[in-house]
Parts: structure tokens; sequence; C-alpha cells
């Protein structure tokens, strides 16, 4: 079903890009407000308040992820490119569908695989480390941040290693944003990488069905839940969605990491080199201080008044988790960027409730391994004189991220 994109500049009205990337001021404004606030001109209810924007993610009776407009929209509206109606579509359904799309879905994820997992990862990690080591200046986005989650996702899939500039690219073209003054152009492009993709990795599907291996492909033709299996055409395309969901995220975790060593709190990065056992802290305190996957929507399935305001059926609701991150209810001193939080794993940044991220658990092996071995490798790293925010932001599908950090390095 083709599904009707709103447009976050419809609601926000943000100046620069800066604003949108550090956007505590319409946070700290829009948390004193009430807690369902409508938007005339997106016809939208927005919801930022910790409690109520739990109470959305959660609450699948009232509040549907079956939906005809959204906020996010990653691929493009083919047979190649969209998860359509099929068991893979685990993203617009609900409970009681839902729960075995996610069981399906759920098999590339088993804490098995996660522990096998972790050398290769550390692997991929210490190589490009190795070639930052000889550098006094890198930039961090185009030499860690970016290649590290394509590389580990190729590599998890199964696809061959020489490959990867390809899902990089597809992915980067998936995750284009839709604006309306290109959304002609854009979608042409979507069409066009979504088949390349999926040329590309049918036969590999086709391949490992006599040869199963210990990938994430593999572990999709494998799994059953009540007599229900995966068809060639879904794995493909559950890939592509594996690719959309986890690639562009991890990279953003990463950038973000260096962005708030170098400039939200230029003390952390020592202090935590004084003690390695801080890095989880760190990981969770990023995404819950930073990071551009700020919304997710619903749709109303029943009237209600559940957020103090009368939501009828239809109606389309957008939750803030970034703003219900900085939500003083929960989080004490919440617009400071803090390494040492008892709650900050309490962020809302995987969702909450039966969508809660599936992929988390390797997010944050990924961030964990990739931040422990950067901060054992190098004793200081400082921001690059002149270095322009502005300048080196990208607008993606989700927010606005880092296209460029420099930083300088010693070991
Ligand atoms: C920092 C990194 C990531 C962030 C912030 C993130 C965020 C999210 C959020 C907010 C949702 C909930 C969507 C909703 O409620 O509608 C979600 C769902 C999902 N994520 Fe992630 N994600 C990340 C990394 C990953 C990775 C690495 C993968 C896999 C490779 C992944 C796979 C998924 C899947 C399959 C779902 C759908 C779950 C469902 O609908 O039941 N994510 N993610």
């Amino acid at each position: 079903m083709k599904q009707e994109v709103v447009a976050l500049g419809e609601i926000t009205s943000f100046q620069s890009r800066t604003e949108e990337f550090g956007p505590y001021e319409w946070y700290k404004r829009m948390l004193e407000s009430e807690p369902a606030v409508y938007d005339e001109g997106s016809r939208t209810w927005n919801v930022f308040r910790y409690e109520e924007v739990k109470r959305v993610l959660s609450d699948y009776e009232h509040f549907s992820s079956e939906r005809s407009r959204t906020t996010i929209n990653v691929g493009v509206d083919t047979k190649e490119g969209s998860l359509g109606d099929s068991k893979i579509n685990i993203i617009n359904s609900d409970p009681p569908e839902h729960r075995k799309r996610r069981s399906l879905l759920s098999a590339a994820f088993t804490p098995r695989s996660l522990k096998q997992w972790e050398p290769r990862i550390q692997q991929v990690v210490d190589e490009l480390i190795q070639n930052m080591r000889g550098s006094t200046e890198i930039d961090i986005v185009a030499q860690y941040a970016t290649p590290l989650p394509v590389i580990i996702m190729s590599d998890l899939l199964g696809v061959p290693s020489h490959d990867r500039h390809l899902f990089k690219r597809w992915v980067d073209i998936l995750f284009l944003p839709f604006q309306k003054e290109n959304a002609e152009e854009v979608n042409r492009l979507k069409e066009q990488a979504a088949k390349e993709y999926f040329n590309y990795l049918y036969p590999f599907v086709i391949q490992k069905r006599t040869q199963l291996a210990e990938d994430i492909i593999s572990d999709l033709i494998r799994v059953e839940v009540d007599g229900e299996r995966f068809t060639d055409d879904e794995i493909v395309r559950a890939t592509m969605f594996l690719l959309g969901a986890g690639i562009e995220t991890t990279s953003n975790l990463l950038a973000n990491t260096f962005y708030a060593f170098l400039y939200d709190n230029p003390e952390v990065y020592s202090e935590l080199r004084a003690d390695l056992s801080l890095v989880p802290h760190m990981v969770e305190e990023v995404l819950r201080y930073r990071f551009n996957v700020t919304k997710l929507d619903r749709t109303v399935k029943k009237d209600n008044d559940l957020l103090g305001a009368p939501l009828s059926k239809g109606e389309m609701v957008i939750v803030w988790m970034s703003a219900a991150n900085m939500d003083k209810r929960v989080f004490e001193d919440p617009f400071t960027f803090k390494l040492r939080r008892d709650n900050g794993s309490k962020h809302l940044t995987f969702g909450n409730g039966p969508h809660f991220c599936l992929g988390a658990p390797l997010a944050r092996l990924e961030a964990n391994i990739a931040i422990r071995t950067f901060a054992e490798t190098f004793r200081r790293i400082e921001p690059v004189p002149g270095f322009q925010l502005e300048a080196n932001l990208q607008t993606s599908a989700v927010g606005q991220s880092l296209s460029r950090l420099p930083m300088r390095v010693e070991l």
C-alpha cells in the first residue's frame, strides 16, 4: 500500500540543519506544552512527554502500526522495494499477526548468533583502527562510522566482502529523504536501487538453500514458525529491510558518539579512558541525548482521550522519543550530557512495546566494541579548528546526520 509521507519540516519549522541536529530548545518548549499537541498544517497529533510516548508505543489496542500516512519512508513502492502485506512486514503490523512475523524474523538475531558474531565484529573494528594508526588527523565518519556497520551487515548476511560498496550505495539511495520538490526523481532512484539489490541477492538465497552456513540468510532459510517459512523472495526483501534498519542507524550512533566526545562534553573522553567499564554508559547516553531517529508514528485505532485530548480513529500520532529522552520527570538534569547516569538506558531511542528494536543488541554490541577499541588505541582526540557543523550535516530519511567529522588523534 502506498503511504503518504508527512515531512518533518511541516511540523517543526527548524531554521537550519544545525537546529534540527540539536533541537533542544524546541524540545524544552514542547515538553512544557499539553501532552498531545495538534498541528493543523500536517494534521497530526504530537506527543513529547516520556510516559505518553511510552504509552502510545506499547498500547497497540489504541495506537496502530498499520498506517496510510507516515513520517519515515525508506523503501519504494514496487515489488522489489516494499514489504507489502507479506509476513516480512513486521513494522506495519499489530499483534497478534505481528507476533508471528516477529518470531520468524527473530531467527536472524538469536543470542547464540550474537555470541558468534562478536569476534567477527572485533576483527572488522581492528582492521579499521589499524588503517587509522598512521594518521594524526582523520575523518571519523568516512574512516570508521560509515564503513563499520556496512561491512558487518554484509558479512553477517553472508555476501562476499568485495561487494560491500554496492551495499553502501543501495542503502544510501533507499534512505534518501522524500521532499515535495524532488519526490519523483528520488522515487526513480529508489526503484532502480531496489531492483539492482533484488537481482543481486536473489541468486545468493537460491545458492544458500543448497549450502547452509552460519549467516543471517541461512538462518532465515532455516526458520519455521507454526508451519510457516519464508519464501526466497521474502528473504531478499527481509534482508533489504534489515540493511535499511541497521546500517544508517548504527553509523549515526558511532558518528554522534565522537561528536559528543569532541563538542557535547570534551571531558568525557579522558574520563572514559581512565575507566573503560563506562563504555556501555557512554553508548546509552549518546542514544539518549543525541540521536536522529527522533520520532515514530502510529494511527489512532479507536476513538480515545488517553492523552488528555479527543483523538479520533484514523488520526495520525507522532511520538517524539528524543524529546521524551529529555523529560525531567524521568532524567535528572536532562539537557546535560553525562557519562555517569543511573537510568540512562531508560531512553526510548529503540522504541518500546511489541515493536522494540530487534537489532538493539547488535547495535549495542557493535558500538561497545568500536568505542572501547578506539579508546584503548588513541590517547587523545581533539576537534579540528574551524569545523563548521552546518556545512557537515546531511538530510536523510530519518533526520540530520554528520557527513564528515574531522578530528586530531594521538596514539
Ligand atoms: C542505533 C541503532 C538503532 C536504532 C536507534 C534503532 C531504532 C529502532 C526503533 C525506534 C524501532 C521501533 C519501530 C517502531 O516501533 O515502529 C526499531 C525497530 C526495528 N529495528 Fe532497529 N534500530 C537500530 C538498529 C537496528 C539494527 C542494527 C537492526 C538490524 C540489523 C535493526 C532492526 C530492527 C527491526 C527488524 C525492527 C522492527 C521490529 C518490529 O517491528 O517488531 N535495528 N529500531
